[in-house]
């Protein structure tokens, strides 16, 4: 089993790599392939997934803090 990775893209979708399920709020798998791009602008019209509707349209970039020592 490969561990899932969730990438934040700039300006973008979240890629998931990895052994993964997309299931809806009743637990109904959505066919995917090995990785799908979420939608996390909340304009594409094949929810969950991206359709590319972002490209323009939506700005985040999102970097991962180092973990503090304490
Ligand atoms: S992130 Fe691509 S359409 Fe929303």
């Amino acid at each position: 089993m490969s561990k899932v990775q969730i990438k934040v893209n700039d300006n973008g979708s979240l890629r998931v790599t990895g052994d993964f399920e997309v299931i809806d709020v009743e637990g109904n798998v959505f066919p995917t392939k090995e990785a799908v791009s979420l939608c996390r602008c909340g304009l594409s019209s094949k929810k969950p997934f991206c359709d590319g509707s972002h490209k323009g349209n939506f700005q985040s970039v999102d970097r991962a803090l180092p973990a503090s020592d304490e």
